[in-house]
């Protein structure tokens, strides 16, 4: 800490959106999965308000007995006409969504299949649902294939991956997903959590693939495109009927707030009446990994607002983002067990030139701290360890 290069929980007094302001400092924000800008938008903060001071501050339960208002039953309905689904289920975060959703589904006899660099959350759903747990390598459709081939006809068999990947910001190898999930007859899960908001207009990864009706849930969260707190999970009447009333993290955790709710309500209304925001979320990417290429440094597999630059090591990612940090930048440092040590860069539709422009000013210095594309992550091998690791402990 006393380096300076302590990078968490680091109080920040303002916030507007493309911007934030640490101790007197106003530093460009690349940190923030605030897609589309909407955190700062006077008609969100305004519902915000106005259902603070309808409802209140809390519903002070669960949605399954006092704590469901019309917001939330309005939110779902939305929700689920926006991705063509007949149905969805709104819980308080994309934690919980992910959570209480796959430990709704499966159990003991079944087996879950995610992708290894699916969100934690999908970890956790896993583990609570005490069915078998296995990981794939990242977008390996063989491996996946492989792996359900192993498994016995007459167990359950469910996958689960990220439409966008948050730490690379890359996109699942869904056609070929479906493909074999078809195959071997298992349920397909898609957590849009970076897909909401960006692609396809902002209906996510599997509107993208144009694949929507052969997945059977996507679960989203509010905290990012929608500028607010929750989650949810969109899918067909009786599997979501079911998963109101057995997913755990829905029935016993409070509501999200009434603020939360008419937040995410304006975004959602916002974003399908301004179908600019997602493209120009895309366009400012675009225009951040060409500046990128230009000095040498290497946006990785990046097609979205996520961008990782891959740095040598934990120290260099520290010392990076406090340079970066002196030099007017937020970003976020990630590394092991996250990822493999890297600065996260997110990109808004709100960022402008101008910004984008100090962004690539900050960075031009430091070119000599990142990882070249010829040389190897600073944690290469990890993943096989990990991975031989995950199999013998699957074993029965
Ligand atoms: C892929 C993914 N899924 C789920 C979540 C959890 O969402 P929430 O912040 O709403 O709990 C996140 C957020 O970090 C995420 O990146």
């Amino acid at each position: 800490m006393a380096a300076g290069i302590y990078p968490y929980f680091l109080p920040l007094t303002g916030h507007e959106g493309t911007t934030v302001t640490l101790g007197d400092r106003e530093l460009v924000m690349c940190g923030s999965n605030n897609y589309l800008g909407l955190t700062s938008d006077p008609r969100v903060r305004k519902a915000a308000a106005d259902a603070l001071d309808r409802y209140g501050p809390s519903c002070t339960g669960s949605r399954f007995l006092n704590g469901n208002l019309d917001l939330h039953d309005q939110l779902e309905s939305e929700l689920a006409d926006f991705y063509g689904k007949p149905a969805a289920a709104v819980i308080s975060t994309g934690y919980q969504a992910n959570l209480g959703t796959i430990s709704a589904l499966a159990g003991r006899g079944d087996v879950v299949f995610a992708d290894r660099d699916a969100h934690a959350s999908i970890v956790d759903g896993c583990v609570l649902s005490g069915a078998k747990h296995r990981r794939f390598r990242h977008n390996d459709a063989g491996a996946l294939d492989r792996g359900l081939a192993a498994v016995p006809a007459q167990a359950g068999k469910l996958v689960v991956v990220d439409g966008v990947y948050s730490m690379e910001g890359d996109l699942c190898a869904l056609p070929e997903i479906v493909e074999v999930c078809k195959r071997h007859g298992a349920r397909l899960i898609v957590d849009d959590a970076h897909g909401l908001g960006v692609l396809d207009q902002g209906r996510g990864t599997c509107s993208h693939f144009g694949l929507t009706d052969q997945v059977d849930l996507i679960t989203v969260t509010f905290s990012k495109s929608l500028a607010s707190l929750g989650g949810a999970v969109v899918g067909d009447d009786d599997v979501i009927h079911y998963i109101k009333h057995h997913a755990r993290s829905l029935i016993f955790s409070a509501s999200a707030t009434p603020a939360s709710m008419a937040a995410a309500l304006a975004a959602l209304r916002i974003l399908r009446e301004e179908p600019w925001r997602p493209e120009r979320a895309q366009q400012n990417a675009d225009y951040l990994r060409a500046g990128l290429l230009s000095l040498g440094i290497s946006p990785g597999e990046s097609s979205t607002p996520v961008i990782p630059l891959r740095t040598r090591g934990v120290i260099d990612t520290l010392l990076l983002w406090r340079r970066l940090i002196d030099n007017g930048v937020y970003t976020n440092p990630v590394v092991p067990p996250a990822a493999s040590p890297r600065l996260r860069l997110s990109l808004m539709a709100t960022h402008t030139t101008e910004h984008l422009n100090r962004v690539l000013d900050a960075l031009s210095g430091e070119t000599d701290m990142f990882l070249r594309e010829d040389q190897p992550d600073a944690t290469d091998g990890m993943a096989e360890l990990a991975e031989l690791a995950d199999s013998s402990a699957a074993r029965p």
